[in-house]
């Protein structure tokens, strides 16, 4: 199938390299030339593993090309739309501008039957107000979220753990299904589930399952915040927690909590459309989640300033990670960032290191100092702090790494670290919510 893809950043590259993976022929289209460039040349303008082979794949088979000019998305037959839904300059509310300029650029190349297919997070709702705005064009909405997570996108892309689709009742629903279904064949053959819905209920099903998530990491934060005043343990409270299989052991790892540039914002604009529609009761404990998650950054900046005695200023600490998790060099609402500028702006000597966020986070902290290395990050460090959990950080070795230190003090931010071990090695070893 003729596929164009309108906005090529994160999930764009990654759905129309995988869409091409399928089999597909697909026009990748951005309003940025730079990335157009880069993407075109089999470059990711990101780090996400397996995303340049891919790329590189889908190029050479000739069924895959990038372009500024969204006139060459004609002849396709579904119109992917994937660009950004950030948070508004002026609140917590989604910007829609980029889904609305997409729209515009595709009205004049739709012909009769073709589907315009919205991948972006957005507001419920808003697929209604588009399909409105497509009315007499002949073409058809379907509202598809996507679930992939950074780091896995390439998998998550190709090996979703559902299909949702949102459409509307009666011929055009059927058509823009049968399109999906047709998009998506070798993924449905794998057994994949494939939930049909109505519009909004396609839209919440996304930020409901960001808001389900975000909610339940800052559960676990919660409760590390009463660990630390009882003694608990909150590792093995979750290890205790996720034998249950109704609760589950996965996203209850407690630490500096969850960033990005989706489990933050979502949550927000979440509440200022329930807010809108009304019900902002009913989502009112996000603002909790939300005040959770931030809090837990603050606590791990305490713990340092602690372990000075209250006077950070001056003292070398060793931040190890940047990036909002492992394989990401994204650094949007990053908790690890955050935590670097705060002590930088308590007067410490921050040097952080990360394998591959430190060129986003230096264009966008230039006062911090990056070191080439962990090992320059550590040496002479007089405290450690781990708050990107990369193999490189939870492989280093207690007894070499003491060696590299002025002060073997370490402040384990997302609780993989081998206490005991630590310790044996003549560490202070502190995480967070455990004793
Ligand atoms: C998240 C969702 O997991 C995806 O399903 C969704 O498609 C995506 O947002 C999106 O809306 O596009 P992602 O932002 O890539 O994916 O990252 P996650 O793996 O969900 O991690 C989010 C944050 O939570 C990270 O900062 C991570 O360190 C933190 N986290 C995760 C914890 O603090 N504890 C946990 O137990 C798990």
């Amino acid at each position: 199938m003729r596929i164009s893809v309108i906005g090529c950043g994160y999930l764009g590259a990654v759905h129309a390299a995988s869409m091409t993976s399928l089999g597909h022929e697909v026009v990748g289209v951005d309003v940025d030339a730079e990335k157009i460039a880069r993407l075109s040349a089999g470059e990711a303008p990101f780090f996400e593993p397996g995303l340049v082979p891919l790329l590189q794949q889908s190029l050479a088979s000739g069924r895959l090309r990038f372009t500024t000019d969204p006139a060459e998305a004609a002849g396709a037959e579904a119109h992917f739309i994937a660009v950004g839904t950030p948070q508004s300059a002026d609140g917590t509310a989604a910007d829609l501008r980029y889904v609305d300029a997409a729209l515009d650029a595709l009205l004049p190349i739709l012909r009769e039957g073709d589907v315009v297919v919205g991948k972006s997070t957005v507001p419920v709702g808003t697929a209604a107000g588009l399909a409105a705005r497509l009315e007499g064009s002949g073409a058809v909405l379907a509202w598809n979220p996507e679930f992939l997570r950074e780091g896995y996108a390439v998998k998550d892309t190709l090996h979703p753990d559902r299909l949702v689709y949102g459409v509307p009742q009666g011929a055009g629903g059927e058509r823009a299904a049968a399109v999906l279904d047709e998009v998506y064949a070798a993924t449905l053959a794998e057994g994949t589930p494939r939930i049909v819905a109505d519009y909004a209920t396609a839209e919440l099903v996304k930020v409901a399952a960001n808001a389900f998530l975000a909610t339940k990491i800052s559960f676990i934060n919660a409760m590390a915040e009463i660990a630390e005043v009882t003694g608990a343990d909150v590792t093995l409270l979750a290890d205790a927690l996720g034998h249950d299989a109704r609760i589950g052991r996965r996203f209850l790892n407690a630490g500096v909590g969850f960033g990005g540039g989706c489990l933050p914002k979502d949550i927000r604009a979440f509440t200022a459309r329930a807010e809108e529609l009304g019900r902002g009761h009913s989502l009112a404990f996000l603002r909790e989640v939300d005040e959770i998650n931030l809090r837990r950054r603050q606590r791990m900046v305490d713990l340092v300033v602690e372990s000075f005695g209250g006077r950070p200023f001056g003292r070398r600490v060793a931040v190890l990670g940047l990036a909002f998790k492992p394989e990401s060099d994204d650094v949007r609402d990053s908790p690890a960032l955050d935590v670097a500028v705060r002590l930088k702006g308590l007067g410490a000597e921050v040097v952080s290191h990360d394998p591959e966020a430190m060129g986003p986070a230096g264009r966008m902290h230039p006062q911090l100092a990056y070191a080439a290395s962990a090992e320059e990050a550590l040496r002479g460090a007089e405290a450690v702090v781990l708050v990107t959990e990369w193999r490189e950080y939870r492989d280093l070795d207690p007894v070499a790494t003491a060696a590299l230190v002025d002060q073997a003090v370490i402040l384990d931010g997302r609780n993989v670290l081998d206490a005991a071990a630590w310790r044996a090695a003549g560490w202070t070893y502190r995480g967070l919510g455990r004793p």
